[in-house]
């Protein structure tokens, strides 16, 4: 937290007084702390505690003359590193997450690009009712963190989920957040997912099972912990990422060309789309009629668009997949030698639960060292998180 900016948002519910007590333990860890309230808020608290608890003038209103330094919405958007709102009503949840600017603080969340985290505390019934809990589902697949309320007797004498967490969990909570947040940050990932499909004609092609889900689970986690993604996508119903930059292609030979564009100016590469080997080598225009009893397809190679990046590899951590169904670590080691990578995870495709369209994978992780990492059975965003630890330790050189 230390030196970092934190915009503090806070709305007009009953525990805005916990949030000074936040706001004062954030100015400990060492953080430039910026206030900013709702009209109902300064009923419960006044502006003046924040601003003599922060040391910087709280913002209260869209309209009023700010005197010290320049502090409009974009500013405030812009400096932010962290963006917390606690309290965060049903009203503030409900705004964001239909895109309602009415207000400084609504107005500062719709234009900043830092994480923002919400802490729900309302009263249970209200925290409960469909209508907010779909909104925080909005927004959690936008990519907001929610910290889940805690439950117990509320102000209303009502007893059950809803009441914010103590300051101390709360910063507890946020300090991880914000190591996980920035992980990556300055830093570029390339990130190609999913199948290619080499077509035959207007209506066939030749394609594979690869869903996608682990290229997209790892761009996914990625740009969570901070790093600017660009994913190339073959063809998939998988919806794009929040914060992560797409590009769809469909054949290997497109893709080979969004890939070598962005290339030299990515520090990792993490090749998890499963490229076609070979293509027809006629591509016809018109569909094919049926005819003899036989039909033959003459397929030519695809380029090994892995193989190319590791040859042009300058200061980029090159990470590849190999999908095998025999001889998995002399294939794997095999491929990573060849293609110049400094990892490859490889999975047997063959065994339960690590198979295409499965949502778990049973991986090895392994470095040119030889040394080799044999992860259990676990769902493709864990096993996405421990693929970007280890190309951290890479990037850091701490393996
Ligand atoms: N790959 C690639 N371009 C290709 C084929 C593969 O970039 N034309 C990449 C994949 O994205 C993956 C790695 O190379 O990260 C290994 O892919 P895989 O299909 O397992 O290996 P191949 O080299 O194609 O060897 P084989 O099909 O014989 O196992």
């Amino acid at each position: 937290m230390k030196g970092k900016h934190i915009v503090v948002g806070v709305t007009g519910g009953i525990a805005a007084y916990k949030a000074v007590e936040v706001v004062s333990r954030l100015k400990k860890a060492g953080a430039s702390v910026h206030v900013i309230m709702t009209e109902a808020a300064s009923r419960f608290v006044t502006p003046l505690t924040f601003q003599e608890i922060s040391g910087n003038p709280v913002v209260d209103s869209m309209w009023s003359e700010v005197k010290q330094w320049q502090i409009e919405h974009i500013a405030l958007a812009n400096l932010a590193d962290l963006f917390v709102i606690v309290p965060a009503t049903a009203n503030i949840i409900g705004k964001i997450a239909n895109g309602i600017a009415d207000d400084m603080l609504s107005t500062t969340v719709m234009a900043t690009r830092a994480p923002i985290v919400l802490t729900p505390a309302m009263n249970s019934a209200m925290y409960l009712n469909p209508v907010v809990q779909k909104n925080l589902e909005k927004l959690r697949g936008l990519g907001y963190c929610i910290m889940d309320p805690d439950s117990g007797v509320l102000a209303c004498g009502v007893d059950g989920p809803g009441r914010l967490p103590e300051p101390a969990a709360i910063l507890q909570f946020l300090q991880t957040f914000f190591q996980q947040n920035t992980l990556f940050s300055g830093k570029r990932f390339l990130v190609t997912a999913a199948g290619t499909r080499e077509p035959i004609d207007p209506v066939r092609y030749i394609g594979n099972r690869s869903s996608g889900k682990m290229g997209y689970a790892i761009a996914s986690v990625a740009a969570e912990q901070g790093a600017e993604v660009i994913l190339i996508s073959g063809p998939t119903g998988l919806s794009c990422p929040p914060g992560v930059t797409r590009h769809m292609v469909e054949t290997a030979a497109e893709m080979r060309e969004a890939v070598l564009a962005e290339y030299p100016n990515v520090d990792v590469v993490v090749k998890a789309a499963a490229v076609a080997d070979y293509r027809p080598r006629i591509v016809h225009s018109q569909k094919i009629k049926k005819s003899g009893e036989n039909m033959e397809l003459v397929l030519e190679k695809t380029p090994d668009i892995l193989w190319e990046l590791g040859q042009l590899k300058k200061q980029q951590i090159l990470v590849g997949f190999a999908a095998e169904t025999q001889e998995l670590l002399s294939n794997a080691n095999e491929k990573m030698v060849r293609k110049n990578l400094d990892m490859i995870v490889a999975n047997d495709v063959t065994l339960p639960g690590a198979g295409f369209n499965a949502d778990t994978n049973i991986v090895k992780i392994l470095l040119p060292g030889g040394s080799c990492e044999e992860l259990p059975q676990l769902p493709k965003n864990k096993v996405a998180e421990i693929i970007l630890n280890k190309i951290h330790a890479l990037l850091t050189k701490s393996i």
